[in-house]
């Protein structure tokens, strides 16, 4: 989707020849001397129209629009979520085979528009008008070609809109590849995907495969993968904006491009939307794209564990006791604890950078979507500062998390007579001993655990991945930019295109 900035008001507006206007209308809206405002007016005041976010009043070839559709929508008091209810709102309602280049105008919105409230619009309007073709090629034409974002001053609002546009890139890259079934999105092709962002500037990308990950060690990943056909692969992205001697940021996404379970096989019923055991790995992906746009001053790595969890003559099987890549062995009581096997060898493996911090991302417990829902995914930390920037992160980019305790009690379930520790406790506080079992991993470093189970997709009607927490990393990962640029660094290996701050 291309997107376009410009200054405009609602005569402007007015004249646009796009095949939809969505006008947002905030509190603070005075109506003007032109037809459209006028018509805004009038309807506010015979209260047909209301300001309440996502309260709509849609017209048809309006003698005040050139237009031939238009949606007046509410837009509450103007702030970045308000504005994304309004937008979402609008778009879902005008979207459908007619409408190719749609104006989202802010006129109304009063003389201030935030960078925030223009950066959510921008994700709003294309997540609303998504649409998956892989393979459903049929669906391309409901695509919406071109978004004009229409402010009272287009210069002020250019770094929000940047980041929005940057943002949306990885999150269509994100939504794309989560929406693969299982048989188009193998381990194999996800490498493909992150070698193919290796070609963009300050992005490389290595890929490793059973033989190098046996050399490894990585006897936790290989033993969740050895029931699969589909070989494994270990995926290792560099985004390299700063110094060398910068230490970077490590994301590590859990990668089961289909979760069956194993031998402690899944029910049959929704287990299609294991597909989406790979959301960790694709907003990894997602992530790297919008960096290579954004281009800070920063060095990220990125890490993905990605197989098939099968059940087979050689899977592995309840009470099978393996080797991690650090040496300490785990009893897989339950073949579907699979996540944590690969992240355990792939949070060994992220020691090696000396990072500032590792976060990883994992559709990990069906007991995280019992505890938070999918409004705010679960975030584990056993460092406070990291804690509070990821909390604070994941509120400025609409796209939130909550903090969850790893009290050491909770890893009394873990212990096994049999190997240093167990895949699985009890059902009690399942999220949490999940944590506690990755936590095990992570003692050399700054690490983050966020648990997306009920985050990461929608089940249902709506069916589809939504690319969180992309926002929410993409936030946190910019925060930083203003921290290490406080470290002086001898020599920047590539100058910034500009000092991208979160918005
Ligand atoms: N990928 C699942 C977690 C999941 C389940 C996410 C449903 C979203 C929806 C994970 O691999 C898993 O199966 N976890 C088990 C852990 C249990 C065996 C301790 C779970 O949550 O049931
Ligand atoms: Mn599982
Ligand atoms: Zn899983």
């Amino acid at each position: 989707m291309n997107f376009e900035l410009k200054t405009l008001d609602l005569i402007g507006a007015a004249q646009d020849k796009c095949d939809a206007l969505i006008v947002l209308v905030t509190q603070s809206f005075k109506p003007g001397k032109d037809a459209l405002a006028q018509l805004v007016g009038e309807a506010l005041k015979a209260g047909d129209l209301e300001t309440k976010p996502g309260k709509m009043l849609q017209l048809y070839r309006s003698p005040a629009t050139v237009a031939p559709r238009a949606v007046l929508v509410g837009a509450g008091d103007g702030s970045a979520r308000q504005v994304r209810l309004a937008v979402q709102a609008a778009v879902s309602a005008v979207k459908s085979g007619q409408v190719r280049r749609m104006t989202v105008c802010f006129a109304g919105a009063g003389a201030e528009v935030s960078g925030a409230a223009v950066r959510a619009a921008v994700l709003a309007a294309a997540d609303a008008s998504y649409v998956y073709t892989a393979t459903k090629p049929s669906a391309e034409g409901r695509k919406i070609t071109r978004v004009l974002l229409g402010v009272p001053h287009a210069a002020a609002a250019t770094l929000g809109f940047e980041q929005g546009v940057a943002e949306v890139a990885g999150t269509e890259l994100t939504k794309e590849w989560a929406n693969r079934p299982a048989n188009h999105a193998t381990p194999a092709r996800l490498a493909d995907a992150a070698k193919a962002l290796g070609k963009l500037p300050r992005v490389k990308c290595e890929v490793l495969g059973p033989k190098e990950v046996v050399r490894l060690g990585m006897g936790a990943f290989m033993a969740v993968a050895q029931g699969s056909q589909e070989p494994l692969r270990f995926i290792v992205l560099k985004y390299e904006g700063a110094a060398k001697s910068l230490a970077p940021v490590v994301l590590v996404g859990k990668g089961i491009s289909f979760d069956t379970g194993g031998i402690s096989i899944k029910p049959a019923s929704e287990m299609d939307e294991m597909k989406f055991d790979m959301c960790g790995a694709a907003s990894v992906l997602g992530v790297f794209r919008a960096l290579a746009e954004l281009r800070p001053a920063l060095n990220v790595v990125g890490l993905i564990a990605s197989c098939e969890n099968m059940p087979d003559g050689r899977a592995v099987k309840p009470g099978d006791v393996v080797t991690s890549m650090n040496g300490q062995t785990i009893e897989v009581l339950n073949t579907d604890a699979e996540g944590r096997l690969v992240l355990c060898d792939a949070l060994a493996y992220a020691e090696r950078f000396k990072p500032r911090a590792v976060i990883d991302i994992a559709t990990l417990t069906g007991a995280c979507i019992v505890a938070l829902g999918s409004v705010r995914s679960g975030m584990f930390s056993s460092d406070d500062a990291l804690a509070a920037a990821l909390l604070a992160a994941g509120e400025s980019a609409l796209d939130p998390c909550w903090r969850m305790p790893l009290d050491d009690e909770y890893a009394e379930g873990l212990k096994t007579n049999f190997a240093d520790v167990a895949n699985v406790a009890g059902r009690a506080g399942g999220a949490i001993t999940a944590a506690k079992f990755l936590q095990r991993f992570s003692s050399r470093f700054a690490w983050a655990h966020l648990d997306i189970a009920g985050t990461a997709w929608k089940g249902g009607a709506a069916k589809g991945a939504t690319a969180r927490p992309v926002g929410l990393l993409l936030a946190y990962l910019l925060g930083q930019v203003e921290k290490v640029a406080a470290v002086p660094v001898k020599s920047a290996r590539s100058v910034p295109k500009k000092v991208a701050k979160p918005v």
